[in-house]
């Protein structure tokens, strides 16, 4: 893996000759959901699917499309983790958990593959929309529900597992999850999160710096200050879970390229991938953040995808040598010995 301090070499004999357009997007298998409701149907606004479980606060679509994306954002984090020991989480946690929890589970990809990873144990993946699935692993539940509500699971877990959350909460929100999780975990568990930086950089300046690409993730971080949610979690994660209590802190910073041009094989699959991700959820990332916090107005419909096109033209310009950071931080819950100290820090935020 290159150390994240490190420049990525680039492949002299890289040529993107055609567009690797992500395959055709998959039906949403309804027919395989009970959930017969207005929470399964969503809610339809600029031609994308989103959750209607709770008010209109939250950026991304549920639907076939980013349901794409969050899959090609799975595989891009275990290739990026393919040489770790374990590819889908770094917490030491013990060889036989028995419970594990999944916030913002999303498509449930990553549930999935830890319930086929820990048969013995019951992996929970929780989201405001039903995941799209008609087979999980028997160990492996869904549920639909809303975090920020007071839990309630019987049983403390072993691991609490959250990715790609960024711009869901307020920091007061975010400090508050943290502390459920604190409240939900066995003492010695640990939770884990992953989170990627949405700004696009280049090491050797081939990203023209008024390009959309360039310019994407300080417009997108501007938009979602303005929501109250901010777009920065992987920068303000770490201080926000120690500062309910948790101890034994770890972090792993990655460089993750855009684009197939790093000469290294395995960086070269991820920055393909990667490439695939964006593509696929360059519009439901953009969507909702611009038409309703555009600045210096709004934007309409017809502005956003305007600009995407622009985006579209970046992301296959294959001269640009693109990459952004990933964040991971792990975090274990103390023993019972040290709980007493602790608890002074658990009140909660008004
Ligand atoms: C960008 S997706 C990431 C999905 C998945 N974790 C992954 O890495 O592929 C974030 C998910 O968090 C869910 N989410 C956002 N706010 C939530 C909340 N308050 N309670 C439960 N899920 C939430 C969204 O519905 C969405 O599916």
């Amino acid at each position: 893996m290159v150390m994240a301090d490190q420049r990525i070499d680039v492949d002299p004999n890289i040529h993107l000759t055609r567009d690797i357009t992500t395959a055709g997007t998959r039906d949403f298998d309804s027919d395989t959901t009970s959930i017969a409701s207005r929470v399964a149907r969503g809610r339809i606004e600029n031609g994308r699917r989103y959750q209607a479980f709770k008010e209109n606060v939250y950026w991304s679509p549920s639907d076939e499309q980013q349901f794409e994306a969050f899959e090609l954002g799975h595989m891009v984090c275990v290739v990026l983790d393919y040489n770790q020991p374990n590819r889908l989480f770094a917490a030491p946690i013990d060889n036989d958990p028995q419970h594990i929890l999944d916030i913002g589970t999303g498509r449930g990809c990553w549930a999935i593959d830890v319930a086929d990873q820990f048969p013995n144990a019951t992996v929970r993946g929780v989201d405001l929309f039903p995941p799209p699935i008609n087979w999980v692993p028997p160990n492996c539940l869904f549920e639909v529900d809303d975090v920020q509500k007071p839990w309630t699971w019987k049983e403390p877990f072993d691991l609490i597992h959250i990715r790609q959350l960024l711009g869901s909460f307020t920091p007061d929100e975010w400090r508050d999850l943290y502390q459920q999780c604190f409240e939900n975990l066995v003492p010695g568990g640990w939770v884990e999160q992953m989170e990627f930086d949405v700004r696009v950089r280049s090491d050797d300046a081939s990203l023209p710096p008024n390009s959309v690409l360039a310019r994407w993730g300080d417009t997108f971080i501007s938009c979602a200050a303005r929501a109250g949610r901010p777009l920065t979690t992987q920068e303000t994660m770490r201080a926000s879970i120690e500062s309910v209590g948790f101890v034994d802190v770890h972090e792993r910073l990655y460089k993750v390229p855009l684009g197939p041009w790093p000469k290294d094989q395995l960086l070269k699959e991820v920055g393909l991938l990667n490439l695939e991700h964006w593509k696929a959820g360059l519009e439901g990332n953009a969507m909702w953040l611009l038409t309703k916090f555009g600045a210096p107005h709004p934007w309409t419909k017809d502005e956003v995808e305007l600009y995407l096109v622009e985006a579209r033209k970046d992301l296959k310009n294959s001269h640009i040598h693109g990459y952004g950071y990933a964040r991971r931080v792990w975090a274990r819950k103390p023993r019972d010995d040290h709980m007493v100290q602790t608890n002074i820090k658990l009140e909660r935020s008004p």
